[in-house]
């Protein structure tokens, strides 16, 4: 079987003021009525996978339960972490459940922050990558870059592999948030993709990966689940072996490190909705080149993001031109949208601001 796990416990603040720390951009409506949790649980149902292992922290248990039964779609479980570790150790604590009952069950593991709008497409990927990932190759789905992004891992193709090819590409490595000149060489150099964050393992290597190139990892983990409780629909890890798992991404724990991986190009549309000008792009900007949701009205504007989501108050705007203004009913963010980036820092500035 092939058992999604949706990593959910993030706190993404580059789409502040809409995610908040108490309520992270994968649970909020950027696009239409559906948050980006719900729309990756949709996918992975409407693709015909079983139903999904949801992974999250502790502050956004209840808005996951309610989140899934807006949608009608019901978890295998959902594990809660005491704390935030980043995602190495919440996906080796999904391998070590999931071993439990399921020894060679496959992970599709799939952020919850981002919008692949063709199923059909991304179902015949992720089977392409099945064969690979059974004979115990670590495999991520890649895009093809077009901007020096550097919020992004990069996948290094041998000089084989086919960057648009139907089946698993073998990689010479895996780069992880590259600097600005790194980046920038390697979209010169091409032969390189884009990390989509979404990867097919198997169980069995998975955790044979992490006993390699983490071992730190695999006592604290594996403590957690063993002594995790179920509680009101919930799996709680245990919290004293999981205090001591350091706080570290797959993509640097494993990724960068691993010998035995291959890419399946996506070759479907991909947005991680890394920044409000990417909410903008995803939107569909009408004629105008204006995105205007919720109590707003553009009067003259052009390549704005208009959004008031607090009650009863309206936000118009006159005669901006790329612009982004965001109104909620404690906070406004009003930026230039191709700075609108630069929020991160603002947040950080905030915060220790307190
Ligand atoms: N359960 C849980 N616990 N989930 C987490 C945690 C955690 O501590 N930290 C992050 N997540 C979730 C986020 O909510 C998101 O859905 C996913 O894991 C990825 O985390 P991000 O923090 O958004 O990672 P990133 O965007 O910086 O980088 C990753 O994604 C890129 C593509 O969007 C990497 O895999 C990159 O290599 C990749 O290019
Ligand atoms: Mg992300």
């Amino acid at each position: 079987t092939i058992c999604p796990v949706i990593l959910c416990g993030g706190a993404g603040t580059r789409l502040w003021p809409l995610s908040r720390k108490s309520y992270p951009k994968q649970f909020a409506q950027l696009l239409g009525r559906e948050s980006l949790f719900q729309g990756t649980v949709r996918r992975m149902a409407e693709a015909g996978f079983a139903a999904p292992l949801a992974i999250t922290g502790e502050d956004f248990r209840f808005i996951v339960t309610e989140q899934l039964a807006a949608v009608e779609q019901v978890a295998r479980a959902t594990l809660i972490e005491p704390q935030p570790r980043n995602t190495a150790p919440a996906i080796l604590a999904a391998a070590f459940w999931l071993r439990e009952s399921d020894p060679d069950a496959l992970m599709l593991v799939a952020p919850s922050d981002h919008v692949i709008p063709d199923t059909p497409a991304f179902r015949a990927r992720v089977e392409a990558a099945i064969p690979a990932a059974r004979a115990g190759t670590l495999v991520s789905f890649g895009v093809t870059p077009t901007r020096p992004e550097t919020g992004y891992g990069y996948l290094a193709l041998t000089p084989e592999a086919d960057p648009q090819g139907v089946a698993p590409q073998p990689l010479a490595g895996f780069v992880e948030k590259p600097d600005a000149a790194r980046a920038a060489q390697m979209l010169t150099e091409g032969r390189f993709l884009w990390n989509a964050g979404i990867f097919l393992f198997s169980v069995k290597a998975l955790i044979a990966a992490f006993s390699r190139h983490a071992p730190d990892l695999m006592e604290p983990v594996a403590g957690a689940v063993a002594q995790s409780q179920a509680d009101l629909g919930f799996t709680r890890l245990a919290a004293e072996p999981w205090a001591q798992a350091r706080d570290i991404s797959v993509d640097y724990a494993i990724m960068e490190k691993a010998e035995n991986l291959a890419a399946v190009p996506l070759t479907a549309h991909w947005s991680d909705l890394g920044g409000w000008e990417a909410v903008w792009q995803e939107s569909g900007p009408d004629g105008q080149g204006n995105v205007v949701s919720g109590h707003a009205l553009a009067q003259d504007c052009r390549d704005t993001l208009l959004r008031s989501e607090a009650e009863g108050l309206e936000l118009v705007g006159i005669g901006l031109d790329n612009i982004v203004a965001v109104a909620m009913k404690d906070a406004v963010l009003v930026a230039r949208k191709d700075r609108a980036q630069e929020v991160k820092d603002a947040v950080a500035t905030l915060k220790a601001q307190g």
